[in-house]
């Protein structure tokens, strides 16, 4: 058992973030998640696809040096999944601490990504975390694990196209602060673009006025705005020398929407724009 301990040990260092990551906040999200931080308070972050939920958590956890323990939700995660199971090892069987175990054991802040995907019996395994018992029961083992006094747990949630079914459980989702992205403002959305992709200026503001009209589609029958992703996307494409229009039609039309008469309507967009 103390060689698995061992091992661990070594694995939690694999989830530090060793250079800044770039994030130009815009708001007072970091004081406020510092401040959920140090009370242990449960975060949830909300927000559309590609706004920038993952990349403020990996900035967090840089700015407050603890390691970032992610796990992707899906229908199919178990409990098992993210506590730990029994592995066999030769003859023998050892236990495995799962992901989360990981996370409560070593200090990390555990990110739960897209939390509603997970089926609902996955979901409660970590109600006794959010609460000041701050425990996470191994029960496979009888063992009641407690949190390491940094660990620190952070969910994220799309609230836009989720069906009634999927929706968060009241009992979970009230264990958690809620900060809530949204698309970045046009001067914040402008230097975002600079300066993930190196465009200039002048076509990142293009590509901004181009959101804001796309995003306008959601009126329109658009399942969800478009992403401020999808727009690095576009603006990395030209850089690598790719022409506007052939960036717009493959990071933005195409990949907005599957329906001919919205891409037409995107396009004419486009066209207006470049
Ligand atoms: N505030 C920001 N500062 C820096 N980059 C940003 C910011 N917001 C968005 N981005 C850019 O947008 C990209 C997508 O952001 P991110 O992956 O964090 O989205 P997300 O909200 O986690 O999306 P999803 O819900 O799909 O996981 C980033 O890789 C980055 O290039
Ligand atoms: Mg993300």
């Amino acid at each position: 058992m103390k060689n698995i301990q061992q091992t661990n040990g070594v694995a939690i260092e694999n989830y530090r973030i060793d250079s800044e990551p770039h994030y130009l906040p815009t708001g007072d999200e970091i004081e406020v998640f510092e401040s959920a931080y140090g009370l242990k308070l449960p975060v949830m972050l909300k927000g559309p696809t590609g706004c920038g939920k993952t990349r403020f958590l990996e900035y967090m956890a840089w700015r407050l040096k603890k390691p970032l323990v992610t796990i992707a939700c899906h229908e199919d995660l178990t409990a098992s999944d993210l506590v730990g199971r029994y592995l066999l090892r030769g003859e023998e069987t050892a236990w495995q601490d799962g992901p989360l175990s990981l996370a409560v054991k070593h200090g990390a802040i555990c990110y739960l990504d897209e939390v509603v995907e997970a089926r609902k019996d996955t979901t409660v395994v970590i109600h006794p975390l959010t609460d000041d018992r701050r425990i996470l029961p191994q029960e496979k083992r009888g063992i009641l694990l407690e949190s390491h006094q940094d660990f620190h747990l952070v969910i994220s949630y799309n609230p836009g196209y989720q069906s009634v079914m999927k929706d968060l459980k009241h009992s979970t989702r009230q264990r958690f602060v809620a900060l809530d992205f949204t698309y970045p403002s046009a001067t914040d959305e402008q230097a975002i673009i600079v300066k993930e992709s190196g465009v200039e200026p002048e076509m990142a503001e293009r590509l901004v006025r181009l959101g804001e009209m796309v995003r306008n589609l959601r009126q329109h029958g658009l399942e969800e705005g478009i992403s401020t992703r999808l727009l690095v996307y576009a603006a990395k494409l030209m850089v690598d020398g790719v022409s506007p229009a052939a960036a717009c039609n493959v990071a933005v039309i195409r990949s907005m929407s599957d329906d001919s008469e919205m891409q037409e309507a995107i396009a004419e967009i486009v066209a207006g724009i470049f």
